[in-house]
């Protein structure tokens, strides 16, 4: 029983760990993409090493700041004011992992 209940903790984990990434991959195609995906105004592009490496040096709080509030020719949310702060988060966190 025991057994049943721990395996059954780790799926509904697992799970909650696959749809997160999902969503933010949502978010970045739908959001973010439109500039990060071509460089579009200089955007660092996703997967760009080099692009990233000096920003991820400022620390996540810094990029995490700067797509909340805006930087440059991004405006703030990436013009969508809709996402929640902790959407923003995950999203730079799924764009920092496919960029380093
Ligand atoms: C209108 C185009 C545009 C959109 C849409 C956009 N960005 Fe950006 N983003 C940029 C540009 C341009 C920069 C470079 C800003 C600079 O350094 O001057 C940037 C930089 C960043 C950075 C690095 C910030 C730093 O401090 O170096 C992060 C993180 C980021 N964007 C996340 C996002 C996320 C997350 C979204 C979607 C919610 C998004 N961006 C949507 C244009 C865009």
């Amino acid at each position: 029983m025991k057994k049943l209940v721990s395996l059954s903790i780790a799926t509904v984990a697992l799970m909650g760990m696959m749809s997160t990434a999902q969503a933010d991959i949502k978010t970045y195609r739908t959001a973010c993409a439109a500039c990060h995906m071509t460089g579009a105004a200089n955007a660092p592009k996703l997967g760009d090493k080099a692009a990233w490496a000096p920003r991820i040096k400022t620390g996540m709080d810094a990029l995490v700041n700067s797509a909340i509030k805006g930087k440059g020719a991004m405006p703030p949310k990436g013009g969508r004011m809709n996402l929640t702060d902790d959407q923003i988060k995950s999203t730079v966190a799924y764009m920092v992992d496919a960029s380093k």
